[in-house]
């Protein structure tokens, strides 16, 4: 038997589609990339904006016919649209079999039994300790790198955000239980963790023994076999001293940070709610620079969100000119439905959104090639994480800093090595490596 999983979110999201595969694995099945092929579908939703959220909608609509040709194909929907929207949504589409939500992703075994059975079902309730946080799927032959969820749900209550209300209140890991699972993660072959969580300075805040952020990457630091440590996502608000100091000493944690700043104008972040103003975020970018120096920054900006003026924009141009991030994630506000900020006019038109958007984009790429061209000549440690899609007999990989680079090799011979290079050339959003001889 075949599944099949479409992922449309975050990390987090792609992450449980990990889970959601291998628990249906222990059901008899086995992944397909053709839906055709497929005797079961999962769409695993994100509803962070309103755009990934009808994605779900136009993909349930063009599943209807192959349910009509194959009527045992199994249908399921999951993730932060089904947390959302629930019940309504096995009412508007018949042919879908079931729905779960951001909790019950270990009841899919069961749902897909039900299914087979003729039996529809929906669970979308909340708990407090959601079982598939301590659950984690085996890695693949030859998987180099693997997420390992922290912490799940989000106590912040950014005016825009919908993840709150779909993903439940922050919960952290017990530090024992991320240990362990990183330990069978090296014994398995994997040489990169990166740790998940919506805001992970946060760490530890509520466990019985509380424990900071830095002291689980010191932990985690001495895990043999791990030879890089990534995590995302930092809130500003919360990115402290002691974890900087932690960046810039442990020597498996690599130097990058995924910092959104989602606007430079106080007024808007203010309006917002982010808990940080355009100072103390360059504040705090400027300290991580001098105690991790090189460090790459990457970020996350929102265009037009209510209110926002031609003025407030330009501030936001004029941070990313002076921060210069390695890469950006930019979206156009979408109102979403749960969040303050959905009772607010979203006045900005959407011309508008979009001609900012673009204008952002376009600085930042302008950005991004300049620093990728400055990596040139430069001696790099690559991890080599697969065959380049660029083509046969070349492989690619990732700088500390995060920065793909591509090189010529055997995947057969490199997957899961380190490798030096020295940079020969920038691509659009990589770069080209030589590789020396070590
Ligand atoms: N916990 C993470 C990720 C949140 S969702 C964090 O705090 O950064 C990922 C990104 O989606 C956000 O950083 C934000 O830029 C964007 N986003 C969230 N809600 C949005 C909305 N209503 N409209 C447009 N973009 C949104
Ligand atoms: Fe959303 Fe803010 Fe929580 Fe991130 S920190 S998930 S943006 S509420
Ligand atoms: Fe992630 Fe989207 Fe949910 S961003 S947490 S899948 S709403």
């Amino acid at each position: 038997m075949y599944l099949f999983i479409k992922s449309f979110g975050c990390q987090m999201n792609e992450h449980d589609s990990q889970k959601i595969a291998s628990i249906l694995e222990e059901e008899g099945y086995e992944l397909t990339d053709d839906p055709e092929k497929a005797d079961c579908i999962i769409l695993n939703t994100c509803s962070v904006r309103e755009k990934p959220e009808r994605k779900v909608y136009s993909a349930l609509g063009r599943l209807l016919p192959l349910k009509r040709k194959k009527p045992s194909l199994l249908i399921g929907v999951g993730g932060c649209v089904a947390q959302q929207v629930g019940e309504k949504l096995l009412k508007e589409a018949p042919h879908l079999d079931f729905v779960f939500g951001t909790h019950q992703i270990h009841k899919v075994g069961e749902m897909v039994r039900a299914a087979r059975a003729g039996i529809r079902s929906l669970d979308v309730s909340m708990v407090d300790d959601v079982p598939s946080l301590h659950r984690f799927p085996t890695p693949a032959p030859g998987q180099v790198k693997a997420y390992v969820t922290i912490m799940q749900g989000c106590d912040n209550r950014c005016s825009y955000c919908i993840v709150p209300h779909v993903r439940g209140p922050e919960r952290s890991r017990p530090p024992e239980e991320i240990l362990q699972e990183v330990r069978q993660l090296a014994q398995a072959g994997i040489k990169e963790v990166t740790l998940l969580g919506q805001n992970v300075n946060s760490y530890g805040r509520n466990l019985p023994k509380p424990l900071t952020f830095p002291r689980l990457l010191e932990q985690l630091e001495e895990v043999e076999g791990i030879e890089r440590i990534r995590f995302t996502t930092s809130h500003p608000k919360d990115l402290s001293v002691e974890l900087m100091e932690a960046m810039g000493e442990l020597k498996k944690v690599c130097e990058h940070l995924h910092l959104p700043v989602q606007s430079g104008s106080n007024r808007v972040l203010q309006a917002m709610n982010r808990g940080y103003t355009r100072e103390e975020y360059l504040e705090k970018v400027e300290a991580l620079r001098k105690m991790v120096p090189g460090v790459a920054l990457t970020t996350d900006l929102i265009v037009g969100f209510p209110g926002e003026t031609e003025e407030d924009f330009e501030l936001t141009l004029d941070l990313l000119r002076q921060v210069r991030f390695d890469g950006m994630y930019s979206f156009k506000y979408s109102p979403r439905p749960f969040t303050s900020a959905y009772e607010m006019r979203d006045d900005v038109p959407q011309e508008v959104k979009a001609e900012r958007l673009a204008r952002a984009q376009a600085l930042q790429d302008r950005i991004t090639s300049e620093i990728l061209e400055d990596c040139i000549g430069k001696v790099e440690e690559i991890l080599v994480e697969g065959p380049s899609p660029r083509g046969e007999g070349q492989v690619t990989g990732r700088t500390r800093t995060n920065r793909i680079v591509h090189l010529k090799g055997e995947a057969g011979q490199l997957v899961g090595r380190m490798v030096k290079v020295r940079i020969e050339k920038s691509l659009r959003h990589s770069l080209w490596g030589e590789r020396l001889e070590e």
